[in-house]
């Protein structure tokens, strides 16, 4: 079969966290390793009451075809949600897809063509590069520090790679936890607009903030050029499994990628968009995020206090003032890698950091998350991961 496979085939990288997904579930391991939200934040019993009058009462919405830009009232709805957020966009502006990974990858195959340079952050999230490398795109890291993105850095390395775009993920970054500070952002368009590349914002955790004060204004708030390509998705305020995000873009981008699209799926799941639609239109999304927020607030400080306990003077860790993740390094001479089996021997998980770094570092480095464990079980797993690492 090999001598079939395209050219772009051979450049897709299976994802090194799905293979983790045996650990994530067995309840015998204290596991930091999921990417995924806890179930119990999802309001399963009133998306079955959506469902249920949904498919009885419009079942010519709900389980037909549908535009493949998404339901108009949709449409309307993340319209308002990234106005909300300050990013100015009207309805022909936007585009349901089929979770904002359906974003990435319909951007990539709009925007990129083999050996275009991607530049992306150090680190980055998986399934963002997994699409880039699908279009045998060329990544670059970029530096981070606390602040996101470094400026020098970004500066730099575009001047000497001349890349297409740059992709983001300033709130909560998966999986580093960090949120890119104000002044960084503005630089970030500033060398944007200096060397002309196009930037993919990736919001998918924004409205996930667990303190006060933090500016969480996408950079499409401020891109007066139409440089910025801004995504969001209700899976971490909702549910992932109703595969539901968005592109907010210029509006002749928008265009192409809905022809891009009717080659994809023709439209996104239509009952899962009318459940979305008939929540946000009740008027429920806004306490469901403040229901989220208060989930996640304790068991994200729980998870920094133990390390703090446990790890002070040994590694140091992002504070994720938002998101899903903390971010660990440890000291240089660590591999994270090496240290699974023994982890998982004394019944704990946590994902490697080396992955999510397109330039092989990060071999010290580990991503922890805070959503699915009690307040006990994390307590307990830091203490367990202090031994492993000791
Ligand atoms: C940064 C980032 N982007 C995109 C996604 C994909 O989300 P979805 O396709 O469910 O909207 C994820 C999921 O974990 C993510 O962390």
């Amino acid at each position: 079969m090999e001598r079939f496979l395209s050219a772009d085939a051979h450049n897709y990288r299976p994802s090194a966290i799905r293979a983790f997904a045996r650990l994530i579930n067995d309840p015998n391991i204290i596991s930091f390793a999921g990417g995924v939200p806890n179930p119990e934040t999802f309001p399963a019993e009133r998306m079955a009451e959506i469902a249920a009058r949904v498919i009885r009462e419009r079942r010519n919405v709900a389980l037909q075809y549908g535009p493949t830009r998404g339901l108009p009232r949709l449409c309307e709805t993340i319209a308002a949600i990234c106005r909300g957020r300050g990013v100015e966009r009207g309805v022909d502006d936007v585009i349901v897809t089929t979770g904002s990974q359906q974003a990435l990858d319909l951007l990539a195959h709009t925007l990129l063509d083999a050996g275009d340079v991607v530049l992306v952050e150090l680190p980055t999230y998986i399934g963002g590069t997994a699409s880039f490398h699908a279009r045998s795109a060329v990544m670059v890291g970029v530096e981070q520090d606390d602040d996101g993105i470094v400026p020098e850095s970004l500066d730099e390395v575009a001047a000497r790679t001349k890349p297409k775009l740059l992709y983001t993920i300033p709130n909560f970054q998966n999986p580093s936890g960090r949120l890119m500070s104000r002044p960084r952002r503005e630089a970030v368009l500033e060398i944007a607009a200096k060397h002309d590349f196009l930037i993919i914002e990736d919001d998918p955790y924004g409205e996930l903030l667990y303190v006060d004060g933090a500016d969480t204004t996408p950079l499409a708030a401020r891109d007066t050029d139409g440089r910025v390509i801004y995504l969001g998705s209700f899976s971490k305020v909702l549910a992932p499994g109703l595969r539901c995000g968005f592109i907010a873009a210029p509006r002749a981008l928008v265009a192409t990628l809905e022809i891009a699209k009717q080659a994809a799926d023709l439209c996104s799941g239509m009952l899962d968009q009318s459940i979305v639609d008939e929540f946000c239109a009740a008027g429920e999304l806004g306490p469901q995020i403040a229901r989220v927020r208060d989930f996640y607030r304790g068991k994200r400080a729980t998870l920094i206090a133990a390390l703090g306990e446990h790890f002070i003077g040994r590694a140091t860790w992002t504070a994720a003032a938002g998101g899903l993740f903390t971010f660990v390094t440890l000291r240089a001479e660590v591999d994270t890698a090496n240290q699974v089996k023994e982890a998982v021997e004394r019944g704990v998980a946590y994902i490697p950091g080396a992955p999510f770094f397109v330039d092989g570092r990060g071999r010290n480095t580990m991503r922890l998350t805070f959503a699915k464990e009690s307040d006990e079980r994390m307590r307990e797993g830091v203490r367990r991961l202090a031994e492993v690492f000791a």
